[in-house]
């Protein structure tokens, strides 16, 4: 069987992989043959479900607490990835937060922090990360469509952090392509996770395809830019959302 997977002695970092997204990306790339390690902030028994869901994909997995608004948490996750796992060679850049709010309403402190984790922590990791990657490494961001489809009721901030990334991502992927690194961002639009449970269903009728995502189809598209069939493509963002966006 190990032949058949695409990603068998890589190792991987998914930032954020506790829960929703990120956890299925770490599932799907352990069960490609990756060794996966993976961080949270909040939920320690999701991280060590996601490790042993790792485990039994027959990889090695292990989860560690890294505020992605914290740089020097960033940076020690990275560290611990490389010491436990023995090399890296795929960041997933998937934490990320959404926090609601009209002009008038946000606050100084949501802004900063919606800055902090959604901008600064992904330039960070990947700032990180980038200085362990050998040729043919992958970088992928999980940015959001809400940088194409924008104009909601108190998405403002939300949306220009996940536009910034967009942005972020064709920089970072010239920069590295001298190594051979390639660098995607993948824009989801909305996907049943913790995220959004309580208000996704309203969504639905302004989705061509009807339905929501499921994080699987997420991580589909995670494992084929980890994958050496994805070699020829950086610096895009790829929308999946059902058609939200056309
Ligand atoms: N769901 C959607 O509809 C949707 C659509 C477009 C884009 N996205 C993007 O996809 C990504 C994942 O979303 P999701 O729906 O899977 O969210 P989720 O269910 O809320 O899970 C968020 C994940 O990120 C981690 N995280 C949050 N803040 C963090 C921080 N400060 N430091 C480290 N880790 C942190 C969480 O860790 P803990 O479990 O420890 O809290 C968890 O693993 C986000 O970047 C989001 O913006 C989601």
């Amino acid at each position: 069987m190990s032949e058949c997977r695409k990603l068998t002695g890589k190792v991987a970092i998914v930032f954020g992989g506790s829960r929703g997204i990120g956890a299925a990306a770490a599932r799907r790339l352990a069960r490609e043959g990756a060794d996966v390690g993976l961080t949270y902030v909040s939920a320690p028994d999701k991280a060590a479900d996601t490790v042993r869901a790792i485990e039994d994909e027959g990889r090695t997995g292990f989860a560690i607490k890294a505020d992605s608004a914290d740089p020097t948490a960033i940076r020690n996750a990275v560290t611990q990835a490389v010491a436990q796992l023995g090399r890296l060679d795929i960041v997933v850049v998937n934490a990320g937060i959404l926090r609601l709010g009209d002009l008038q309403a946000v606050s100084l402190q949501e802004l900063d922090l919606m800055l902090n984790v959604n901008v600064r922590g992904v330039f960070l990791a990947i700032q990180a990360a980038a200085a362990h990657l050998p040729e043919g490494g992958r970088v992928i961001t999980i940015g959001s469509n809400t940088a194409v489809r924008s104009g909601y009721p108190g998405s403002s901030v939300y949306a220009m952090t996940k536009a910034a990334v967009a942005v972020m991502v064709k920089g970072i992927a010239v920069d590295l392509a001298p190594r051979g690194i390639t660098v995607n961002n993948i824009q989801p639009g909305p996907t049943l996770t913790d995220m959004t449970a309580g208000h996704i269903d309203s969504i639905v009728p302004s989705i061509p395809l009807k339905r929501v995502g499921d994080p699987d189809e997420i991580a589909g598209l995670v494992a084929y830019l980890a994958s050496g069939e994805s070699g020829y493509m950086t610096g895009s963002s790829l929308t999946i959302d059902g058609g939200m966006a056309l």
